[in-house]
């Protein structure tokens, strides 16, 4: 059987990540494509429990070091690395994952403004994605890399008013406006090493779906 696809889906503070991963999911599923739906943090059992540390009022109120996120956006990042996204890849899934390691470079390093951590990241972004250490070359391998991202790109001002109408949020919904301009910057940075496309997500989210799903359908033809 042919390995799956893995496709993620990234964008700022209301960019409408989980509305489009909803859509491609019922879209490419009446095609006939085998897909499973998922997200970072979170995906598998523990994974999720993760999340839930992450967004528990406990870190709302200690503010954990940024060096601390990271880490546990990693191990949550592991966790659904093993338990879910390649099982479902060995089947011929299409993984349809809401956010991966490019949040945690836009989030932890460029929002946080911690580039001090930037060699931190690159160490835990390889070890998290299921890279082993081949000492012989002094190097990483095997690390999962997305098929594709689709980016959706939302100014942080129509983003975060589009986050404010939501009844649900969580504690970085209620960072400063700079902290989600870095944010966005560093998506355009961390995005260069990925294969991937943008859609302007500043559009009607129907638009936006719209769009989404041009990309995604051209990019699994293309790929077939
Ligand atoms: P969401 O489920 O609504 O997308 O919220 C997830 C939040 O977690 C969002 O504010 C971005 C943040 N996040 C990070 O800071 N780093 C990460 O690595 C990931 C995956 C998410």
């Amino acid at each position: 059987m042919s390995r799956g696809k893995f496709i993620v889906i990234e964008g700022g503070e209301g960019a409408g990540k989980g509305e489009c991963v909803t859509f491609l999911a019922r879209v490419l599923r009446d095609r006939g494509k085998k897909v499973i739906t998922t997200r970072e943090p979170g995906g598998s059992s523990f994974a999720e429990e993760i999340r839930n540390l992450i967004f528990s009022e406990a870190a709302r109120v200690h503010h954990p070091d940024p060096l601390t996120q990271l880490n546990l956006f990693a191990a949550a990042r592991i966790e659904h690395t093993i338990q879910t996204i390649r099982p479902a890849l060995k089947k011929g899934r299409i993984v349809l994952c809401d956010r991966g390691f490019p949040s945690t470079f836009a989030y932890q390093i460029a929002g946080e403004d911690r580039r001090d951590l930037e060699p931190h990241f690159r160490f835990i972004d390889q070890m998290s994605r299921g890279a082993t250490w081949d000492p012989s070359k002094n190097t990483w391998s095997g690390a999962l890399v997305p098929d594709l991202t689709v980016f959706l790109d939302v100014d942080p001002e129509v983003g975060l008013e589009r986050a404010d109408r939501r009844t649900t949020g969580n504690h970085f919904d209620e960072k400063e406006l700079a902290f989600h301009r870095r944010v966005r910057d560093g998506y355009y940075e961390i995005l260069s090493v990925v294969r991937h496309v943008i859609i302007d997500a500043n559009q009607p989210m129907e638009t936006v779906r719209k769009e989404a799903l041009q990309l995604v359908s051209a990019f699994l033809r293309s790929d077939a």
